[in-house]
């Protein structure tokens, strides 16, 4: 080797442990990088409502603000997304300016838990389909919003080994473990507008009007609605309505003076005849109905007994549209700050909800399949009897208080 080739030599080595170390530190920094990145999945399903962005601005902000690298996948469209593997990245920008937006940036779809189980039209095994795109990405954590249905099949991903927190969305009320859902105060105030605006024309041609309120099974947004716009009457399916009362108590207002009357009642209202029915009767019964709702079945029967005119409005989808309420975008907003809290502090399998004016932690088997009703014996319907408001059932009498 001649003193040329030696130099050569010699760079080479030189250049090749420069390349060796220059590797390993990149692959130390890599390895710290991975430590320190949490890449989360985000979803909405079932029916949208108001706080539903401001809710997830809550998630992100909260995470990246915390220091730390974040990925954040949006899947599409509910579980379908996370079905078929359909998501966009999300960066800090895409949370900016939607606070006030009503909808979800995300798209939401329903599907159905009691199908969740049955392969798709191609054969696809969905909770199976769902666990490989959770795992492709190599996602630390779900983010799942929404309602009831959504909470069991979160339950399911959960005991499917997935880590998986949730918020509980929904204007009707009616999730077990929490007093409140975000979009439901949005919804009062929107039913109660409504209620608002039927008064004048009720007044000045002296009808009956009934304001059908959603809330699919339960009767919170009706209750409240119903109070808030001063109804006459409110009608809940927890407490099963006779006709007879509500007339009586139409009359009761005319022998007063009053020359309309308005009634809540909400879409899950029932009569206490249905009410007795067994569940056999009761499919054959919806099989053979013939109003669009219950409220113009009431409306056709007032009209029938008493002779009085009746309308009736629906405000319907009204009430999940439109940007939330002030309530709402700092309820929404405070639970989706926790759920990253959560998430950061790697505790998983949990509900964020509010209790007692407490943001709490509920464990998901606690909440899903588990339907939160009006208690008929609740102060709030003990106090709205007292206002003089009917429910179409027992009248008010203060030994009951
Ligand atoms: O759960 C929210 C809700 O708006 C209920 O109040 C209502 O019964 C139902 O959704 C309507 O569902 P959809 O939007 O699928 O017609």
């Amino acid at each position: 080797m001649d003193w040329n080739e030696d130099i050569f030599v010699s760079w080479c080595w030189v250049l090749l442990q420069f390349h060796i170390n220059m590797n390993h530190s990149a692959q130390i920094r890599s390895a710290k990088k991975e430590v320190s990145m949490i890449r989360i999945g985000m979803l909405t399903s079932g029916g949208d409502c108001q706080a539903l962005n401001a809710a997830m601005r809550g998630v992100a902000k909260g995470l990246f603000n915390a220091g730390k690298e974040v990925e954040l996948f949006g899947f599409l469209d509910g579980y379908k997304g996370l079905i078929y593997g359909k998501y966009k990245m999300l960066s800090p920008s895409d949370f900016s300016g939607i606070l006030t937006k009503g909808g979800t940036i995300l798209g939401s779809s329903r599907m159905p838990f009691k199908n969740m189980r049955d392969p798709d039209e191609n054969g696809l095994d969905k909770v199976e389909a769902m666990k490989h795109n959770y795992y492709k990405l190599s996602l630390d954590c779900l983010v799942i919003l929404g309602g009831n249905g959504t909470h069991k099949t979160a339950n399911l991903l959960r005991e499917e080994g997935l880590n998986v927190v949730t918020l509980p969305k929904t204007i009707d009320n009616d999730l077990w473990g929490t007093d409140m859902t975000f979009g439901f105060q949005s919804a009062v105030d929107i039913a109660t507008q409504c209620i608002d605006q039927i008064h004048t024309t009720a007044a000045s041609h002296g009808r009956v009007f009934i304001v059908e309120v959603m809330g699919h099974k339960v009767g919170y947004l009706t209750l409240n609605a119903g109070i808030a716009g001063g109804a006459d009457i409110i009608l809940i399916p927890e407490i099963p309505y006779d006709i007879n009362k509500i007339i009586k108590a139409i009359q009761k207002r005319s022998e007063r003076g009053s020359k309309f009357t308005i009634l809540a009642v909400a879409e899950g209202a029932i009569s206490k005849e249905v009410a007795a029915l067994s569940k056999k009767e009761f499919k054959k019964y919806m099989a053979d109905y013939k109003y669009p709702s219950v409220s113009y079945e009431i409306a056709d029967k007032i009209k029938e007994k008493s002779g009085m005119e009746v309308r009736v409005t629906v405000p319907g989808h009204t009430q999940r549209g439109g940007s939330p309420d002030p309530y709402d975008r700092v309820f929404a907003s405070r639970l989706g700050a926790e759920a990253s809290k959560l998430i950061l502090k790697g505790e998983y399998g949990y509900m964020v909800g509010y209790q007692n004016r407490e943001v709490v932690k509920v464990p998901l088997q606690d909440v899903a399949g588990k339907l939160k009703m009006v208690d008929p014996d609740s102060t709030i319907i003990k106090e709205a009897k007292m206002l003089g408001i009917s429910f179409g059932a027992v009248s008010y009498t203060h030994l009951t208080l």
